[in-house]
């Protein structure tokens, strides 16, 4: 959560920590604040966007000064309120933070500060690290950031200045992603590469317990034992134009529109048609032990978990492998068995999930091979991993996740026929499932062509405040994904669920008029997910279907119907959710929301 951007250099930070802001903004966004070193240090803080703390420096006159930090915060512990917003401050020292993450053990932390005299102005985890900062400070602010982080427990990354030290900047790292982009006498940390690539595109991410002391000439990394690390300089493939709006109104809008591609250049390389099979160099040097795989556990949060319910589908059903999909946070404290040949997906779209980062390492110590379907390069789960396959969809600004859930169900698609292949599944048969593959893209491109439709049927229901959303096989992770998608942005209550489910209990919500979405594709399970959308109509619920192209004789038995083209089963959910995404988004833009900021949220949770 949050957005960290500090600067030290020669140019103006102002601006460039503004602009920093700003593309880092959809990580938090509740508050926002900044603070510059000249002379002594400046601070500005304000409730609301980064927009707001914009106009409060123009009324002020702005801060001058080479050297700054900034944040955009997604409250943890304490209001939203500007005392509470970073930076934080210890004023007998001069030292001052911003920090992403929960320091755990701040209570007792602040008791043993305030015995010593601090008086905190905020209710924030972050405060008692500054001022733990400034009581460890001897005129070495590498070595007091060192020693308060051997006291805290917890996740964070940071970046300290200090009014005694004016040209020094110092970062850490544990749990939170931060990178520090090197450009030539000046340095750019962030969040994340968005941040960065504007002013250079080499850049080092940091390991947990990682420190670095940064001046305009150089910098040195360590641990916080002072032990050095020797750094890792990486080059950031991500350029500026990927992470503008450009035509579109919305980040979420782009991201839909996008998904044609973004799956061409999923697949682009991995497809070897001609001999009926999948190249992943990522899992080359894997291909053994997949191929002896006793079972497979595919973990992750959210929009990420509904993807791994579809990979586990289609690795039973087409590698023959036992498969499961779990939540990363009831995973990681269950005490989980993992036997011999078990392997364990992380799913995750930001690479930087508290609790999937956690599942992984759970699994790791207990001797699974890890792998990873990540989006963000670089990320810690994709460095965490033996081994992954990128999602390769560009980067995902929007807080709703949309052309990464087609991403992670493509890969997964791609790791299933990886394995299939090698297990249980001719060349023939590989490459009748790799054609079907291959059409995604256009196909998805026929749905998007229908969104003013869908606008429409959304229009004549978004007022309604309880919808549900019911699939089966395939397609009820993709229900669980449209009513998500749903709730998060346009804050209307849905509920997805397995179409036969309802019966058991939800079908008592259905009265007159409720919207019910059902998938209902032709596939396996058509005819019970038709008995089932007589069951809801039969109480007076109105029936939205996703359909298959040519099916005219569901007209006749539902309000409303959306079509997706033909595609067979498996692959049916990079179809049937694209309507459910459409519907989610103009349902948030006609009540009037926030599309890319829904309230509440934020983009990646590395917190528990
Ligand atoms: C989806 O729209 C959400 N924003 C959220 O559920 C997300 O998918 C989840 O937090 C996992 O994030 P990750 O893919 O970055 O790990
Ligand atoms: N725990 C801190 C707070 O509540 C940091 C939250 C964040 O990562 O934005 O202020």
């Amino acid at each position: 959560m949050c957005g960290i951007v500090a600067y030290i250099g020669k140019k103006p930070a102002q601006p460039l920590l503004i602009e920093g802001l700003k593309r880092l903004e959809y990580r938090g966004y509740d508050s926002a604040g900044l603070a510059i070193l000249n002379g002594g240090l400046n601070v500005c803080r304000a409730v609301g966007r980064v927009a707001n703390l914009e106009d409060k420096l123009e009324q002020t006159g702005g801060l001058q000064g080479t050297v700054g930090l900034a944040h955009t915060r997604w409250a943890t512990h304490g209001g939203v309120t500007e005392m509470n917003a970073h930076p934080h401050r210890d004023d007998k020292s001069g030292i001052c933070l911003v920090h992403n993450g929960i320091i755990e053990n701040y209570s007792v932390l602040k008791t043993y500060l305030q015995e010593k005299g601090h008086v905190f102005t905020s209710e924030t985890d972050t405060e008692v690290l500054a001022m733990l900062i400034g009581e460890l400070y001897e005129g070495d602010l590498e070595k007091a950031v060192q020693a308060a982080l051997r006291e805290v427990t917890g996740a964070y990354a940071i970046a300290v200045i200090c009014e005694k030290e004016p040209d020094v900047l110092v970062c850490a790292r544990k749990g939170s992603p931060l990178l520090v982009g090197i450009g030539s006498g000046e340095y750019v940390v962030a969040s994340d590469a968005s941040a960065i690539v504007a002013h250079t595109t080499q850049a080092m991410p940091l390991d947990d317990y990682n420190v670095v002391r940064i001046t305009r000439e150089g910098f040195r990394s360590s641990d916080i034992h002072d032990v050095e690390v020797s750094p890792k300089v990486m080059q950031l493939e991500l350029d500026l134009e990927q992470i503008e709006l450009g035509r579109f109104e919305h980040y979420m809008q782009k991201e839909i529109y996008e998904q044609p591609t973004a799956l061409r250049n999923c697949f682009r390389g991995r497809i070897a048609m001609e001999e009926g099979k999948v190249v992943l160099g990522g899992l080359s040097a894997y291909a053994k032990e997949l191929v002896r795989a006793g079972r497979v556990i595919l973990t992750g949060q959210g929009t990420a978990l509904h993807a791994a319910m579809i990979g586990e589908y289609m690795l039973e059903d087409l590698a023959k492998i036992p498969a499961c999909a779990e939540y990363a946070s009831e995973f990681r404290y269950r005490n989980p068995i993992i036997e011999d040949g078990t392997v364990v997906i992380a799913v995750s779209q930001s690479g930087e999930t508290a609790d999937t980062l956690a599942a992984l390492e759970e699994a790791k110590d207990r001797g699974a091979l890890s792998l990873g379907v990540v989006n963000v390069v670089g990320s810690t789960i994709s460095r965490q991993t033996d081994a992954g396959v990128y999602l390769r969809v560009g980067p995902e600004i929007g807080v709703a996740s949309t052309k990464a859930f087609v991403g992670q169900v493509a890969v997964l698609s791609l790791i299933t026929l990886f394995m299939a292949r090698r297990r249980v599944m001719s060349a023939d048969q590989c490459a009748r499932w790799l054609e079907q593959l291959q059409t995604i893209p256009d196909k998805v491109e026929r749905v998007l062509e229908q969104s003013d439709r869908i606008k429409k049927v959304t229009e004549r229901y978004c007022d309604r405040e309880n919808w549900l959303f019911l699939g089966r096989g395939y397609n009820y992770p993709t229900a669980l994904e449209g009513a998500l998608k749903l709730k998060e942005i346009s804050y209307i209550h849905a509920e997805g669920m397995p179409a036969a489910e309802m019966k058991h209990g939800p079908i008592a919500l259905i009265n007159e008029g409720m919207p019910a979405v059902f998938i209902a594709n032709k596939g396996r399970q058509y005819d019970k997910v038709m008995s089932n959308i007589a069951e809801v109509r039969a109480r007076g619920g109105h029936v939205i279907a996703v359909a298959t192209e040519g099916d005219e004789e569901i007209k006749r038995h539902v309000e409303e119907v959306l079509y997706v083209p033909e595609i067979i089963e498996p692959l049916s959910p990079m179809l049937t959710v694209i309507p459910l995404q459409l519907m989610a988004y103009h349902a948030a833009v006609i009540r009037g929301h926030d599309v890319d900021k829904p309230r509440n949220l934020a983009k990646s949770v590395t917190v528990e």
